[in-house]
């Protein structure tokens, strides 16, 4: 069901923890299914030159975090914004069809720590539309009415 890509990422998250001098800080999520990221950035000179996160969620999420934070390591504020959620699972290889929405919580939470940083330095940052509104909770309903 999940590629060797996601097996490995999930048993071997990387950049996993709290960034103690994080400049930037994202959080996105859902208490209602229990799935919440954080995102920790080091920006200096538009580069983001550390990053890491912390998830309590499932192992789609786990997966996609580890993922998206190794994409954007070392690259301009600018790249990581046009790191889409597809990018991410294209980059795993993949994910089933039911965890597609898990990859969302990755790309959001790096735009919720880049808007942090706008919002502490004043540095003006073009951000996307959100593109969905996570929503965990409805998006189970939803299956289990497909289910049934
Ligand atoms: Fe995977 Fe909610 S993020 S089930």
């Amino acid at each position: 069901m999940y590629s060797e890509k996601v097996m490995d990422h999930f048993e071997n998250p990387r950049n996993v923890g709290k960034l103690d001098d994080a400049n930037a800080i994202g959080e996105v999520g859902n208490a209602v299914c229990g799935d919440i990221m954080k995102i920790y950035m080091k920006i200096e000179n538009g580069i983001i030159e550390d990053v890491s996160f912390k998830t309590f969620g499932c192992g789609a999420a786990i997966a996609t975090s580890s993922m998206a934070t190794e994409l954007v390591k070392g690259k301009t504020i600018e790249e990581a914004l046009k790191l889409t959620n597809k990018a991410v699972m294209e980059a795993l290889d993949g994910l089933p069809p039911a965890k597609v929405h898990c990859s969302v919580l990755a790309e959001e939470a790096i735009h919720a720590a880049l808007k942090d940083y706008s919002e502490k330095t004043g540095i003006e940052i073009d951000l996307p539309e959100t593109k969905q509104k996570f929503d965990c909770a409805s998006f189970h309903k939803a299956q289990s009415e497909t289910d049934a």
